[in-house]
C-alpha cells in the first residue's frame, strides 16, 4: 500500500553482480512502474564512498531497452534520487545498527519492510545474516533476505550453511535465488505443460525416448577463474541451473500454482532421482585453441587459475528418475564454458512411431523421424516441433519442418532479465521461484557422492580445444543410452 516502504538494501554494493544485474534490474523495475510508491534503495559495502559516488557507479551500469527508450534519461534521474550508500564492516553488529538508524530517517514511521540482498562472498553470508536480524531488521513490517549460490559446495556445507542462516532468520524469510528460474522460458515451462492438451498427456516414458539439457557458452572464465576454479562447472551449472529446470519439467502436476504445491513437487521429483555415479559423467576442460590467427587461452592460462587445476569447465551426466512417469527415461545434461556458441536449450526426443507406414522413407535412421521438441531458453529465445511432413510434388517425398513460436517475430517486446522477475517476487512475498531448504539437501544429495569421487580420485578431465564442440567421451555417453546430442548437427 501507499502507506509502506520498501528499501532493498544491496550488501556488496561494490561487486560485480550489484553493477551487472541488481541495481539495472531495480532501475528496470522502476520504469515499468513495478517498485513501491515509496521505495529506497541502500548500497552497503566496506569501502568508504558517499551516496552520491555511488550513484555514478550505479548510473555507470543502467541501460535503457530497446522499448523503454521514452524519457529514459528523466526516469534514470529520478530512479538515483532514490539510492543512497553506508560503508560498514560485514561482521559488526554496530554498522548494521548505524545502518538500521539510517534507513528510519527514510521510512519515517510508515510500515517499513526491508529486503537486504546478500551480494556477497557466501563465508560471510551468515555473518550478515547475523547483523541484519539482530540489528537492522525491521520492527514495523517484514525483513526478507535473498541469497545466491554458492549454497556450499557439497551436501554438508551446505547443510551447516542452511544451519547458520536459520539461527538468525526463518526459512520464510530466506528468499535463495537460482537465477534460472527468473528466465522467461524456464517459467514458461509450466505454462506449456499445463495449459496445453496436447503436450503433458506425452510427457512420460511411453512417449518421450529422451531428454537433454543443454547449457553452453562461448567464452571462458576469463578472470572469474578464483571463484570457479573452488566449484567447477557441475556445481556452478548443473548441480543449480539444469537440476532446476529438470525438475519443472519433470515434475507431477501440482496441486495449485503456490509456492508451497510447487516446491513440494519438485522435492518429489528430485528425490526420486538416482545419485549420480562417475561412470554416467563426463569431464572435459578447455585448452588453448588458435583460430583466425586469434590465440583464446587454456583454462590453466587464466591468470586467476592454478597451473595442473583438474577443475573441470564441462561436463556432460546421464541422470534417471526412478519413478513411475519416467522410469529408463534417460536425461542428459551438459554444460560447458568456451564452447562453439552461447546457448541454453531443453531437448525433449520423442520416441518412435509405431508401425511406421512411412519407415522406408527414412531409411536406416528411425531416430532422425522421431518428433523432438526444443525449448531454447536463450538466447533468441524460442519453442519449435520438429515434424515430418510431405514435400509438396507428386511424388512422395518426407521432409522435416518446425512448428515454430519464435519470441523475437511473436512478441514486439524486450524479455525482461531473470533478475527483474526474482526481485519484483522477493519484495512481493512470492516464493515459487526460489528455492527451499528441502530442495537444496535433494539436489546436493544428488550430486555429492560424485563430486567426492571426482575429486579424491582426481580425475583427469579430458581436454577440448576452446571454441570446439566439447569433449568426444560426451557423445560416448550419449551413445551408450542410445542417444544422440540433438544440438551436435
Ligand atoms: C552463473 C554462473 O550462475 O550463471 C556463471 O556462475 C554463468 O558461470 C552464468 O556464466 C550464466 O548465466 P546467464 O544468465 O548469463 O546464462
Amino acid at each position: 500500500s501507499t502507506e509502506s516502504t520498501v528499501t532493498i538494501i544491496v550488501v556488496g554494493a561494490s561487486g560485480d553482480l550489484a553493477k551487472k544485474k541488481i541495481f539495472p534490474a531495480l532501475f528496470a523495475l522502476y520504469y515499468e512502474g513495478c517498485l513501491p510508491k515509496h521505495f529506497t534503495v541502500f548500497g552497503y559495502a566496506r569501502s568508504k564512498m558517499t551516496s552520491e559516488e555511488l550513484r555514478n557507479v550505479i548510473s555507470g551500469t543502467l541501460t535503457c531497452r530497446i522499448d523503454q527508450r521514452e524519457n529514459c534519461g528523466d526516469k534514470m534521474d529520478k530512479f538515483l534520487q532514490h539510492c543512497f550508500y553506508h560503508s560498514g564492516q560485514y561482521n559488526s553488529e554496530d554498522s548494521f545498527k548505524q545502518l538500521s538508524k539510517k534507513l528510519e530517517e527514510h521510512e519515517t514511521g510508515r510500515v517499513a519492510n526491508r529486503l537486504f540482498y546478500l551480494s556477497i562472498p557466501p563465508d560471510i553470508f551468515v555473518d550478515v545474516a547475523r547483523c541484519a536480524s539482530r540489528s537492522a531488521s525491521s520492527s514495523r513490517g517484514w525483513t526478507r533476505v535473498i541469497v545466491e549460490k554458492p549454497f556450499g559446495r557439497d551436501a554438508q556445507s551446505s547443510a551447516e550453511l542452511t544451519r547458520g542462516l536459520k539461527q538468525h532468520l526463518t526459512e520464510e524469510q530466506i528468499y535463495r535465488i537460482d537465477h534460472y528460474l527468473g528466465k522467461e522460458l524456464v517459467e514458461n515451462l509450466s505454462v506449456l505443460r499445463f495449459s496445453n492438451l496436447v503436450f503433458e498427456p506425452l510427457w512420460t516414458r511411453q512417449y518421450i525416448r529422451n531428454v537433454q539439457l543443454i547449457f553452453s557458452e562461448d567464452f571462458g572464465t576469463e578472470g572469474r577463474g578464483g571463484y570457479f576454479d573452488n566449484y567447477g562447472i557441475i556445481r556452478d551449472i548443473m548441480q543449480n541451473h539444469l537440476l532446476q529446470i529438470l525438475a519443472l519439467f519433470a515434475m507431477e502436476p501440482p496441486v495449485s500454482l503456490d509456492a508451497e504445491d510447487i516446491r513440494n513437487e519438485k522435492v518429489k521429483v528430485l528425490r526420486s532421482m538416482r545419485v549420480l555415479s562417475a561412470e554416467d559423467v563426463v569431464v572435459g576442460q578447455y585448452k588453448s585453441h588458435t583460430r583466425g590467427g586469434v590465440k583464446h587461452p587454456g583454462y590453466t592460462e587464466d591468470k586467476t587459475v592454478p597451473n595442473h587445476s583438474l577443475t573441470p569447465t564441462f561436463a556432460a551426466a546421464a541422470l534417471f528418475i526412478d519413478n513411475a512417469r519416467w522410469d529408463g527415461v534417460p536425461f542428459l545434461m551438459k554444460a560447458g564454458k568456451a564452447l562453439h556458441t552461447k546457448r541454453t536449450e531443453i531437448r525433449v526426443q520423442f520416441r518412435h512411431v509405431p508401425g511406421n507406414l512411412y519407415k522406408r522413407s527414412f531409411g536406416s535412421d528411425l531416430d532422425r523421424a522421431t518428433n523432438e521438441l526444443v525449448i531454447r531458453v536463450q538466447p533468441d529465445e524460442a519453442i519449435y516441433l520438429k515434424i515430418n511432413n510431405k514435400v509438396p510434388g507428386l511424388g512422395m517425398r518426407l521432409d522435416r519442418s518446425n512448428l515454430h513460436l519464435h519470441y523475437a517475430a511473436r512478441y514486439n517486446r524486450e524479455i525482461p532479465d531473470a533478475y527483474e522477475r526474482l526481485l519484483l517476487d522477493a519484495i512481493e512475498g512470492e516464493r515459487r521461484l526460489f528455492i527451499r531448504s528441502d530442495e537444496l539437501d535433494a539436489a546436493w544429495a544428488l550430486f555429492t557422492p560424485l563430486l567426492n569421487e571426482l575429486e579424491s580420485n582426481k580425475v583427469a578431465p579430458e581436454f577440448y580445444p576452446y571454441g570446439s564442440r566439447g569433449p568426444i567421451g560426451a557423445y560416448y555417453l550419449a551413445a551408450k543410452y542410445n542417444v544422440r546430442w540433438g544440438d551436435a548437427s
